[in-house]
């Protein structure tokens, strides 16, 4: 029986949880064992909780344990997560995570890190939920010379826009709608102002280029400046606001942001409404492919974080390669960096 540890019991973290119960049978058949939650660390105490009783609030715990072959780290944030997962990495404990800030920071060093240790690091919750788009980029579409990746990568605000040209609402009213249905981050500036987006872009882009995109190099608008005029405007001319995260090779590399775009409503992208995610890869022999769901939320984003888990279980005391490199882009002033 593998031994896995949560931390962090938010909605996320719960999630996991929730999904190990669920599927267990499944879970136990893709992974060729049980996969058992030994423990969940948070700060928080959990009063008759179906797991109260795993939960532990020291890191100590669970670091000191040497039955515990698989950490998922849900907090969110840089610290303490970051310590946490290099901890563990260095002590050759596999770690699979769906915070995308910190992947965006520190993603390559932590993978570097899991390659010293015989140990892997994985992150596809971290970009478009419950989309298995990492994976495919890492295993099916290896072969390809990828042209593009442009994709709606944020579910808040894709939810706000959506509603916004649905029903008129003002942006504050639905900001507050989607921040209880919890999508939204804890700082919400991280979703309307594109800072999201534009993390989950710069993960493409580092995989998709094979060197280090700094999410801080990229160039990113968010919707705060959208406005019931836009939308009228936009239908005026067949069009839907989107906020798109681009990447395009071009001839001196790479073109990349994020931005509101006006796209022609018979785009598929235009099609893509709510907290739905999708995103279109353009490889030189399959040509465009599309992938679809949910971006964010509870279950999607935890069913992501549980297949890497799986993964993890599978290729105990190994490294599996993600393809994130620390070898940095050179980025040019205008978002295209030299490949
Ligand atoms: N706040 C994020 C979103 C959560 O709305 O897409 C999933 O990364």
């Amino acid at each position: 029986m593998a031994k896995a540890a949560v931390l962090g019991y938010g909605t996320v973290g719960s999630g996991v949880v929730e999904v190990l119960d669920t599927n267990s049978a499944e879970v136990e058949a893709s992974a060729g064992e049980k996969v058992e939650v030994k423990y969940i660390l948070d700060l928080r105490d959990f009063p008759g909780d179906k797991h109260e009783s795993q939960i532990v609030h020291d890191i100590e715990v669970i670091l000191n344990d040497p039955e515990i072959d698989v950490i998922c780290e849900t907090m969110g944030g840089l610290e303490p997560a970051f310590t946490f997962e290099k901890r563990a990495l260095e002590k050759g404990i596999s770690v699979c995570t769906s915070n995308k800030e910190l992947v965006a920071a520190h993603g390559p060093e932590l993978v570097r890190i899991a390659k010293e240790h015989n140990c892997s690091y994985l992150f596809e919750a971290s970009v478009g939920g419950g989309i298995p788009i990492l994976r495919t980029l890492n295993t099916s579409l290896k072969h390809e010379k990828i042209d593009s990746i442009t994709g709606i990568l944020n579910g808040t605000t894709n939810y706000i826009l959506t509603k916004m040209d649905r029903e008129k609402i003002g942006f504050a009213t639905v900001l507050k709608e989607a921040q209880n249905k919890g999508y939204a981050e804890r700082k919400p500036e991280a979703d309307i102002e594109g800072y999201d987006a534009c993390r989950k872009t710069a993960i493409l882009a580092s995989l998709m280029s094979g060197q280090y995109v700094k999410y801080e190099d990229i160039e990113t608008e968010g919707i705060t400046k959208i406005t019931q005029e836009d939308f009228a405007y936009a239908r005026s001319l067949g069009m839907s606001i989107k906020l798109l995260g681009m990447i395009k090779k071009n001839n001196s590399g790479f073109f990349t942001m994020v931005s509101p775009f006006l796209i022609p409503s018979e785009n598929p992208l235009a099609f893509v409404n709510d907290v739905f995610n999708a995103i279109v890869v353009h490889g030189n022999m399959l040509g465009s492919t599309m992938y679809y769901g949910k971006g964010a939320g509870k279950q999607a984003t935890a069913s992501a974080v549980v297949a890497d888990l799986i993964d993890l279980v599978i290729h105990k005391g190994s490294h599996m390669d993600v393809n994130l490199t620390d070898s940095p882009a050179d980025l040019s002033d205008n978002g295209s960096y030299v490949h």
